[in-house]
Formats: structure tokens, sequence, C-alpha cells
């Protein structure tokens, strides 16, 4: 089994899969973000998760989209929040239409991904959809302190950690063990599946941390320093702040409160002091951390140790990924 064999039927269901017609101003706004591309990193691991368990992967094909049509909503919303000019490359779904229509095609397509989700066998549905509510309501949790953050000063690292648990890491802990589900894994397995996933998530949401400031613009397929112009509370700048003393620190603090300021200046004023501090090599050091983390939990799994290296040679690109 390659991944290839996983990547096309995902790319196969998604062009068979239907989001609505009529309004068009609030179905066109899926069909588009959802054909913008992106990693499909998250269906991908479902597959891998059922992989390991069963021949039958294909049943979970389905499913598997419904937590990518999930993904694409939280992303839709989150530009919102986070007034992101430009998303795989392209204008943001409320940049290219409006707010409302962002908003309003967003909780659709959260409806959507339930609709995808229910394909699953009879007695799976309860463990699926409840494992599901729980993760999906954390993710708003993570999203409401990543917003809560921009304004504090004293994050921790432990709290900034909690923050992208919630927001980004349980979506791809439960990716794995929806695959795990489906295929009739063991509990302690799924547990495994679901911890691998949440700890390779956090190292991910550092690395995105990292490419939002030293991205290449080409590919990485968003504003880079758009985490700087916001005073997002990225692992980077909080250990900016651990780390900055005197001048550096004084040149940090003036940056974090200027209320005018010219953007790109800004952000290259910060990443000026990041390559001062070194924060760059201790971010990378941290992401191989959480991501070996996640490997423990991976060999745990009571599955062919075959299938689970595809697992984890997927998850070891994630760590040099670009975009
Ligand atoms: C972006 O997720 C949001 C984060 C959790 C960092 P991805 O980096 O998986 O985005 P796509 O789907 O590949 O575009
Ligand atoms: C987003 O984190 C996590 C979710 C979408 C829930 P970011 O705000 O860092 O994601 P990007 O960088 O916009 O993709
Ligand atoms: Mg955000
Ligand atoms: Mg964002
Ligand atoms: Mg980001």
């Amino acid at each position: 089994m390659s991944p290839a064999a996983f990547i096309d039927a995902i790319q196969q269901e998604l062009q068979r899969t239907q989001y609505g017609q009529y309004p068009p101003e609030l179905y066109d706004p899926i069909r588009y973000i959802m054909s913008l591309g992106g990693k499909r990193m998250r269906p991908l691991l479902t597959l891998m998760g059922a992989y390991l368990f069963t021949d039958d992967w294909q049943k979970a094909v389905r499913p598997a989209l419904g937590v990518e049509v999930f993904h694409n909503f939280t992303l839709m919303h989150d530009d919102i929040m986070d007034q992101a000019p430009i998303r795989r490359g392209q204008p943001t779904v409320h940049e290219k239409w409006n707010h409302n229509i962002a908003i309003l095609s967003g909780d659709v397509m959260l409806v959507n991904a339930y609709e995808l989700l229910l394909h699953v066998d009879a007695d799976k549905i309860k463990a699926v959809l409840s494992r599901f509510n729980r993760t999906a309501a954390e993710v708003c949790e993570g999203q409401q302190m990543d917003m809560n953050f921009e304004t504090r000063w004293d994050v921790t690292e432990a709290e900034y950690i909690d923050m992208i648990r919630l927001k980004t890491s349980v979506l791809l802990g439960y990716a794995l063990e929806l695959g795990g589900l489906i295929a009739g894994a063991d509990p302690e397995s799924n547990q495994h599946l679901y911890e691998g996933g949440v700890n390779i998530g956090i190292g991910f949401q550092l690395k995105d941390d990292l490419l939002d400031v030293y991205g290449d613009p080409a590919k990485f397929g968003k504003q880079v320093g758009g985490d700087i112009i916001a005073n997002k509370k990225t692992f980077l700048l909080i250990e900016a702040l651990e780390q900055a003393q005197g001048d550096v620190r004084d040149e940090l603090t003036n940056w974090l409160t200027r209320t005018s300021f010219d953007k790109a200046e800004k952000v290259q004023a910060v990443t000026a002091i990041y390559d001062k501090l070194g924060i760059r090599e201790i971010t990378e050091t941290r992401i191989n951390t959480y991501f070996e983390r996640g490997f423990t939990n991976f060999e745990q799994i009571n599955a062919d140790p075959a299938r689970k290296s595809l697992l984890s040679q997927f998850a070891r690109q994630l760590v040099e990924r670009e975009s």
C-alpha cells in the first residue's frame, strides 16, 4: 500500500461530494475553499489509522472527508478572526465575498461535515459523533483562547501549549482515532492513535508558527508575518519575551504596544529580534520533541509494524514541510 492510493481515494471522494446549490452565495464559497487544495493531511491520517487494522480502509473515506470539511470550515472562520487575506495562495472567502457569507457558508459546512461523518457502520455512529462533538467544542475553546491571548503579555508556555492542543492538535488526534474506530480497533490502540495525533499536532502547530515567520511566501500560501502583525502569542513570541533583556526587550515591547505602525516594518523588526535570540533553533528543537513523542505513542499501537511505519513516515514529512 502506498499513500498515493489514499490520496487518490480522497481526491475521488472530493469530486463526488455535493455541498448544495441554492443560493449560490451560500455554497460557492464551500466549493471554492475545498478546491484550493491543501495537504489533505487529516483525511489521510484517518485512512492510515483505519489501514492499521483493516484492508477495508475504503469504508473510512467518506467520514475522512467529513473531517476535512470540518477543518476547512474552521479555516473559513479562523481567517475572519485573524483578518487573513490569503489562504492556499488565493484570497480568503471573507475577502473574495464578505464576512457574512464566510460566516454562513462556514456554518453549513459544519452541517455537511456531520452528514459525511454519518457514513459509518450503525454500531459506530455514537462513538464517532460523540468523540467528534468533544473535539469540535475543544477547537472552539482553543480558538477563543488564541484570541484572548492577543491582548495578554503574560501568557506562559504551558498556557500556549494547552491552547494549541485545543485549537489544532485534538483534531489530528481525532482524525487518527476515527480511522481506528471505523476499523474496529481495540480501545487501547485508539487511545495511542489519539495521543500520537495530539503530540504530532502540537509539533505541527509549532511548525505553523515557525513558517508564519520564516516561511517562503511563494510556498506557504498564507501571509507571512500575520502572527507578528496581530501580536499572536506564538511559541516564538513567548520564547522571545522570556529571553529578551535590556535594549532588545525594550525594542520588542515597543513594537508590541504600538497602535500605529507599518506592517512590513514591524514584521521585519520582530523577525530580526527572533534572529538575534536564536528563536528559530529553539522552536525547531521543540517541534522535534513533540513529533518524537507522537512516534513513541504510535509504537505502542497493537498493529502490523510495516503499516505503522507507513504512518510514521508520513508524519515525518510534516516536520520538514514548507507549506
Ligand atoms: C492550517 O492547517 C491550520 C492549522 C492548524 C495550522 P493545514 O496546514 O493543515 O492547512 P491545509 O489544509 O494544508 O491548507
Ligand atoms: C488555526 O491556527 C487553527 C484553526 C484553524 C482551528 P492558525 O490561525 O495559526 O492557522 P492558520 O495559520 O491561519 O492556518
Ligand atoms: Mg487563528
Ligand atoms: Mg489563522
Ligand atoms: Mg498559523
